[in-house]
């Protein structure tokens, strides 16, 4: 595998394998790489003939500097992980090669932004819109490979993608979760074993209002049980349950068989800020 710094050195490199027709797969990560990564890793080296990672923690997309501080970076185990999968190139950049001057740009995605991670992390998708363009630039893939995990971000690059007319095909693929649900993160790093107890229940919650939808509760009472239900729990400080449509992530209206519903949450745990959400195919009339 090889590893870039440069993204002069990673563009040519490239270059050469778009020349042959080589269709290009990329997986921006933060690194603390787990198997959800690799998951994506795995789906470019299916889909597509080069895989490209990417893994820069990037400063832009944390509205909260002691998350920043605390995000687990382990660069030599990433790139041995990454090197196990098959995939065939790394890009490691210095946040001066990203930023060689301060961005001034902004994005704004109105009402899609407006909600959950948006709202509780102002300026968080604007980081994430910028950094991911500036890859995108760099990496010109045929395809991007991001983990459900992080809805929101999904459906803010779809956007993205769409707005600025990238010749990059988003791929979703489903969340990675241990046998007993918890959903990989790479916070997760940061759970005691009782911590890691604790926060399985996002999962419970989760599955319980999907039930609970699925058998003809009203979406708003569901995802206010939920959220009593997550209240309760000891150690675990929710900060928001929704259940939305599951491509705007907008309020639920007129929800038909065979809509596609998200139901998607956020919650501390010994301080560290955990998401996950399910998306279902609504059963009812
Ligand atoms: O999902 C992540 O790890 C990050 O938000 C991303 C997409 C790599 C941008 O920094």
């Amino acid at each position: 595998m090889l590893v870039f710094r440069k993204k002069e050195a990673l563009r040519q490199h490239l270059q050469e394998h778009r020349l042959q027709n080589t269709t290009i797969g990329f997986v921006p990560t933060m690194g603390a790489l787990h198997q959800g990564h690799l998951s994506l890793i795995r789906k470019s080296l299916e889909l597509t003939g080069y895989t490209v990672c990417s893994i820069f923690v990037n400063p832009a997309q944390f509205n909260n500097p002691e998350d920043l501080k605390k995000y687990p970076r382990m660069p030599e185990q990433d790139i041995a992980l990454l090197e196990a999968a098959g995939c065939h190139a790394v890009f490691l950049p210095e946040a001066d090669e990203i930023y060689p001057t301060p961005p001034l740009v902004q994005f704004s995605f109105g009402p899609l932004e407006k909600v959950m991670e948006g709202y509780y992390r102002p300026g968080h998708f604007s980081g994430v819109a910028l950094i991911v363009s500036k890859l995108l630039h760099i990496v010109q893939p045929h395809m991007a490979f991001f983990g459900q995990k992080d809805l929101q971000q999904c459906r803010i690059l779809e956007q993205l993608v769409k707005d600025l007319g990238f010749n990059t095909e988003i791929q979703i693929e489903p969340t990675v979760r241990e046998a007993d649900g918890l959903a990989l993160s790479s916070r997760n790093l940061r759970l005691s074993r009782e911590g890691r107890q604790t926060a399985l229940h996002l999962y419970v919650a989760l599955q319980q209002a999907a039930e609970a939808v699925q058998a003809g509760i009203v979406p708003d009472v569901a995802q206010k049980n939920a959220l009593a239900y997550l209240q309760n729990i000891p150690n675990l400080e929710p900060e928001y349950f929704y259940i939305t449509e599951g491509g705007t992530l907008q309020e639920l209206r007129n929800v038909q068989k065979g809509d596609q519903i998200a139901i998607c949450t956020a919650a501390y745990v010994e301080g560290v800020r955990l998401i996950d959400n399910l998306l279902i195919s609504y059963q009812g009339n």
